[in-house]
């Protein structure tokens, strides 16, 4: 099983509804480690070059504004297989699909704010770490308890 980093963002609004701590539990208590964390306010031009790939699409401008309309909390998270398993517990993208026990399932009631962003491949998650960390912002540390994670 490879090892991998993703990017995630909890989107605008999540800190008024209170549920950054339970997301960031969800994250941690799967077991995957977060290296890489801070509170930020995204710039409309920093949005574009993230969510570059859906310029054009219907929901792009509604989404651009919402993304830089307050704080959000980018984060780096890492682990065996950490994309696709950051992507199960992020759940769909649909707020009406995402199952239950997922985070939009149990929290999105609303397509556009569906409260995380998690890379969807390799390729995305260097972009996008890219975009929102230097390496001095990306702590790697040892886990000692790696061998009790079954
Ligand atoms: P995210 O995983 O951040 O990737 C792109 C984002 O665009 C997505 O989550 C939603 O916030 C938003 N999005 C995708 N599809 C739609 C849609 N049909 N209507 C509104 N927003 C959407």
């Amino acid at each position: 099983m490879a090892k991998q980093q993703t990017f995630v963002m909890i989107k605008p609004g999540v800190l008024q509804r209170r549920l950054v701590g339970e997301i960031i539990t969800r994250i941690e208590r799967k077991g995957l480690r977060i290296e890489a964390m801070k509170l930020i306010q995204i710039s409309r031009e920093l949005c574009e070059r993230q969510y570059a790939e859906h310029k054009g699409k219907p929901f792009y401008e509604g989404l651009v504004e919402y993304i830089s309309s307050g704080p959000a909390i980018a984060m780096m998270a890492s682990g065996e297989e950490a994309i696709p398993m950051m992507r199960k517990l992020a759940g769909a993208t649909n707020a009406a699909d995402a199952e239950p026990g997922t985070i939009r399932g149990d929290f999105a009631a609303i397509t556009q704010k569906n409260l995380v962003h998690a890379s969807d491949s390799p390729e995305s998650a260097e972009r996008e770490l890219g975009l929102f960390f230097t390496h001095e912002e990306i702590h790697s540390w040892v886990d000692g308890n790696e061998d009790c994670l079954v």
